[in-house]
This record gives structure tokens, C-alpha cells and sequence, in this order.
């Protein structure tokens, strides 16, 4: 009978967490795209004709510097009859989809989207539609797309497909930008949409199974180009209707405005997210440049950039989408190969930190150490500190939540030896072990009872223990047009162009009183000695006058001169005890002149 009771209360349990996880989070907006939300990693690979040039045709690279090899019939202006002839470069004997699954699968991805058909408009299956594909070069035929769709099958993954539906240089009538040269009228490219686009479309989702993605690829509105809004509604309903499970990404082309019915937003290529969406979102990248093989492309990233661009995106609600783009005889370069591995091993013991994780309430950057992902539970809520940075003293101060954690202790400490750590208001003081088992990015998980509380409004201790102080963490409102963003190459910091008075306002929390100094940076050109800074805190203050602070050079060449931004000390001012703090910069300049700040310094 008590056995009977506890099982009872174990499934209530296990119930209330699925249910919990429904009704809150990111996966709630969608109901489509759970299973996306939740799995946050990805195989993209570029596989086509083009894996055959390897990046380059007679003797001449790429043309172009971004070195995308799968552009190479475009670039380097190859007619198709000269690029049907690299299929006698690849080892069709040898290639085999299942070792891509796998690789994907040790890598830690839940999901792969092969490029069916790329802007060649070659076809990776057997197109009844359309006989240039690979079946109709291969002996014995080969349909990489089946292949690849059983394989997934097999290992658990989910299949993607990416289509390029407005460009294809093959079709007569399709998008191919030379023809904003020569046109083409709405008319004929709707006969290519009509004979090649719909038809195969529907034999991609109708002949290879349950497909959880269509990865479409037009980079601009489509406005901009020759495809009608009533074109790509026609190609969505198709999906819906045959596949109303499959996800359809927003390089479809419509804006949310015009259709808010697409599953997730896909950023740019290599393009990391910058703030916490809650709609659905993903970033597709490289280990290099080139998405397809292109063997003069090697300047990989190294793995730990590669998670912390994962980590990144899934502490904002990111997901990422990484490329391998396979040679002509199937092999997957070693150096990516061994980076997919070794992200594999980093998640198969971290995973839990990434999977089924979301971003937390606390702003982006306020810590500066790492990125905070965060899980839910019936029992209460944890949060997986990443660590991208370590404070020398070993000890990190987490700053923004008021709740005192239950724990604290390492991911990949299967004894959940305790972390010893203080909790004092709103900073959580983590005494870090010497030594990390962990070496790529540790992670430090901080079990609480309920939802922690958070102040949000907080300019946090950075890992040096000071308080760097701009306008991106002040509590006050800042004009848009006064802030200026980095310019020649970052040389020229971003800063406030202030030229009326302006007043900036930070609060901070001061867990070590005592006496403490404060720097201001700004660049300052003019000539007048009447330009001031004014500083408010703990009813001290400190008076600055602007002076002149001339000019540097960026970089050595002649036209490099750039504004200085100099450092000077404005004072020191005793905090005598623990507490919130408002501190207050006043800029005064005179007419017609711009002081250029950049930040305070307080340590
Ligand atoms: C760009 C390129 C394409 C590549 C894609 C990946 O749109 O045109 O070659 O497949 O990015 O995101």
C-alpha cells in the first residue's frame, strides 16, 4: 500500500514537470517548435556538387573573400555543363550519410538539415521532377536524401531539409543575380516555381518520411526580389498541409508583420544572438568561413569558442545550427570533425545545462565572467553558471539575486561535492575548487527552492572587483542619437557625444565599504577650461575640470589619427558601509562644445 501511495505521488510528480515545462518558458509560444526549443543544437551540412571544386576551379580560388565554396558555379562563372562534370570527382562507393548522423549524434545534436537542393539547383534525391540530381549521375543511384532520412531515423535525430527556393541557376526561369542584369518577368518565374519549386517540395515531404524542418534560404525580404508574398504562402500552406508538424524558418521571406506563422527566426550567417528573445530563434555557423568543402579554408575555430557560442545563444533562447560540409569522397575534415567531438564530450557531461534550458531573467553582460542558462522543476529552480572567465582569487561573485541559493556545486561533479559560498543581499560570493576537472568551460550549478528573485537595474562587480560604468548599464534613460557606436575597427571606442548638460545615474551594491576611487574616460578636443564633471555619491561629491585630451594614433598609417580617450582619477570617496548606492555623473559642457564619455571606474 505505501509503495502504491509513493508511485502514486512520483507520477502526480513527474506529471506536474511536464506540465510545468508546457505552461512556462520559451516553448510555450509554439507548441510546433518544442521539441527545438528544447534540443538547441544542430547539424547543418553542405553537401552538393560543388564539395567536388573543393573551393577552387582551374587552378584559381574562389571569387570571393568570404569563401563560401558552394557559390563557386557563381563566382568563378562555370556553365553548367562544365559543373556536372565534378560529380566524377566524389567517391559514390564510399560516401556514407549514417557516419554524418553520427558524428552529429556524438557531437551532442539533436538534429540535422542537409542541403536537398542548394542555390545549383541540384537535387540531393531522386526528383521525379527534375532529372539534374544525384541519382540520375550515380551507379549505383544513389539518394543521399533517403539515405540520410533512414539514418536519422535510425539514431534518433530529426531530419532538416534546406531548399533554395529563390535562387537556382540551373532552371531557366530561376533567380540567378545576373538576371538583375538581363530581368526576368514575374511571369516565367512563376513557371519555374510552378514546374520546380511546388513539385519538389511536395515529393520532399511526401516521400521521405516525418521532416521537422524546412531550412529555406532568401537572406533579404522579398520585396526586394522577384518572389511574390502570394508564391511563398502557396509553398507555406503546401507545408502545413502535407507536414503540419515540420518547422519552416524565417529566410522563407515574409516578414512577422506580414505573417506571423513562421516557427523561428534565423539570424545571419555566423551571427551570434545580442539580447533574449522569446520567439524561437537560431543561429546557423561555420567552424570556418565556407559552409561547403573548401580545402584552402583553415582557419577553424577553436572548441571552446564554439561552445561558448552555443552556450551564448541558448543563454539568450538561441539555438545553434553548426556546419560540416563533407569532401567529395564523404569524409568530414579531421579539424572539424575533432571540434564536433570534443563539444560532444563537453555536453555528455554539461548537457543538462544546454538541453531543455533556457535564458535567465538577469541582463546579458551584467555578469562579466559567463553566461547564465536556467531550468525549472517541480522541486524548484537551478541555474548553470558558465564560466568564460575566472576571478584570480578564485572567488566569483555572482551579483542580481536576492534568494539565497539551497546549493551550489559542479555539473560535472557526479558527488555534488558542495561548493562553500556567502550570501550577502544580492551578491552570491562562490568559492571556486583549485582545480577544475572540467577544462574547456566549467560549469557551476546554484540550486533554489522557488524562482530567485532579481534586480535587474544593477550595474554588478566586473571579475576585478571594480564597477565599470556606462550607458548601457545606467539606470538612466539615454538619448539614442548621443550614443555612438565603436568606429575604425574599435580603435575609436563607442561613447556619449554629449553637448547639452546630461545627466547619467547607476546603482550599485557595495559589499566591501571603504574607500574607493573613481576614474572617468572621455575624449575632449576643444580648447575651453570650463567644461565640467560633476559627481554624486553617498552625499560626497567630486568636481572635474575637462581638459584637452589630444589625439592618438589607431593604427600606423597617415590618415589613423583618431580622438584620445584619456583615463583621469576624479577622486576617492569613502563608502563607509554595505548597501545600495546611486551614483550620479553630471556632464556640463559649454555651448558648442561635445565632451565624448565613455565610462566611470570604481574600485
Ligand atoms: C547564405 C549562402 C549560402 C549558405 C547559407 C547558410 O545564405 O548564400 O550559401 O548556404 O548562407 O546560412
Amino acid at each position: 500500500m505505501k509503495i502504491a501511495k509513493s508511485l502514486i505521488i512520483k507520477i502526480l510528480i513527474f506529471t506536474l514537470a511536464a506540465v510545468s515545462n508546457i505552461v512556462t518558458g520559451q516553448a510555450n509560444l509554439n507548441k510546433r517548435a518544442q521539441w527545438f526549443v528544447n534540443d538547441r543544437f544542430g547539424m547543418f551540412i553542405h553537401f552538393g556538387l560543388y564539395s567536388g571544386a573543393e573551393g577552387v576551379w582551374k587552378g584559381e580560388k574562389l571569387r570571393n573573400e568570404n569563401d563560401y565554396a558552394e557559390w563557386i558555379q557563381y563566382r568563378n562563372r562555370i556553365s553548367k555543363e562544365e559543373y556536372l562534370t565534378l560529380i566524377d570527382n566524389f567517391k559514390w562507393d564510399e560516401i556514407d550519410p549514417e557516419k554524418w548522423v553520427i558524428l552529429a549524434k556524438n557531437a551532442g545534436m539533436k538534429y540535422v538539415t542537409i542541403t536537398a537542393k542548394h542555390h545549383d539547383g541540384f537535387a540531393l534525391w531522386d526528383s521525379k521532377t527534375s532529372n539534374y540530381d544525384v541519382t540520375d549521375y550515380t551507379n549505383p543511384k544513389r539518394d543521399i536524401i533517403r539515405e540520410l532520412a533512414a539514418a536519422c531515423k535510425k539514431h534518433g535525430l530529426k531530419l532538416g531539409l534546406y531548399y533554395s527556393h529563390w535562387v537556382d541557376w540551373e532552371h531557366q526561369y530561376g533567380w540567378d543575380h545576373t538576371k538583375e542584369i538581363s530581368g526576368i518577368s514575374p511571369a516565367d518565374f512563376d513557371k519555374y516555381w510552378q514546374e520546380k519549386v511546388i513539385p519538389q517540395m511536395t515529393e520532399l515531404l511526401t516521400n521521405y518520411g516525418p521532416v521537422g524542418m524546412i531550412w529555406f534560404d532568401m537572406w533579404i525580404h522579398h520585396s526586394q526580389t522577384v518572389v511574390t508574398k502570394d508564391q511563398l504562402l502557396q509553398l507555406k500552406k503546401l507545408i502545413r498541409e502535407l507536414q503540419p508538424d515540420c518547422l519552416i524558418n524565417s529566410r522563407l521571406g515574409l516578414s512577422l508583420e506580414e505573417d506571423n506563422d513562421v516557427d523561428f527566426q534565423e539570424l545571419g550567417d555566423n551571427e551570434f544572438g545580442r539580447n533574449k528573445k522569446d520567439f524561437p530563434w537560431q543561429s546557423p555557423a561555420t567552424v570556418a568561413h565556407s559552409w561547403g568543402y573548401n580545402r584552402l579554408d583553415n582557419d577553424f575555430k577553436s572548441t571552446t569558442s564554439l561552445l561558448q557560442s552555443l552556450i551564448s545563444n541558448v543563454s539568450l533562447n538561441g539555438n545553434l545550427l553548426l556546419n560540416i560540409g563533407p569532401r567529395p569522397d564523404g569524409t568530414v575534415p579531421y579539424e572539424i570533425e575533432k571540434r564536433l567531438l570534443e563539444m560532444g564530450e563537453w555536453l555528455r557531461v554539461n548537457g543538462e545545462s544546454i538541453y531543455g534550458s533556457n535564458a535567465f531573467d538577469l541582463p546579458k553582460g551584467m555578469n562579466d565572467w559567463g553566461v547564465i542558462t536556467t531550468k525549472k522543476n517541480p522541486y524548484g529552480t537551478k541555474l548553470y553558471l558558465h564560466l568564460f572567465g575566472l576571478p584570480a582569487d578564485r572567488k566569483l561573485k555572482l551579483t542580481g539575486i536576492k534568494s539565497t541559493p539551497v546549493t551550489a556545486y559542479m555539473l560535472d561533479d557526479k558527488n555534488r561535492t558542495p561548493l562553500s559560498f556567502i550570501h550577502d543581499e544580492i551578491i552570491t560570493e562562490i568559492a571556486l575548487p583549485e582545480i577544475f576537472t572540467e577544462k574547456l568551460i566549467p560549469v557551476i550549478v546554484l540550486e533554489y527552492q522557488n524562482s530567485p528573485d532579481c534586480v535587474v537595474d544593477l550595474a554588478a562587480q566586473n571579475i576585478e572587483g571594480g564597477y565599470c560604468l556606462t550607458s548601457l548599464n545606467s539606470i538612466s534613460e539615454v538619448e539614442q542619437n548621443i550614443l555612438i557606436p565603436k568606429s575604425r575597427g574599435g580603435t575609436v571606442p563607442s561613447y556619449l557625444s554629449v553637448k547639452s548638460p546630461t545627466v547619467l545615474r547607476w546603482k550599485i551594491y557595495i559589499d566591501n565599504p571603504g574607500l574607493k576611487t573613481i576614474d572617468a574616460s572621455y575624449s575632449y578636443q576643444g580648447k575651453s577650461m570650463n567644461n565640467k564633471i560633476n559627481i554624486k555619491v553617498a552625499q560626497n561629491e567630486l568636481k572635474h575640470n575637462i581638459t584637452n585630451t589630444g589625439k592618438t594614433v589607431g593604427e600606423p598609417k597617415s590618415d589613423w589619427v583618431i580622438d584620445n580617450f584619456r583615463c583621469s582619477v576624479l577622486g576617492t570617496i569613502d563608502f563607509i558601509e554595505k548597501g545600495y548606492y546611486e551614483i550620479e555623473i553630471s556632464i556640463t559642457p559649454q555651448k558648442n562644445e561635445e565632451i565624448k564619455f565613455q565610462w566611470l571606474w570604481l574600485k
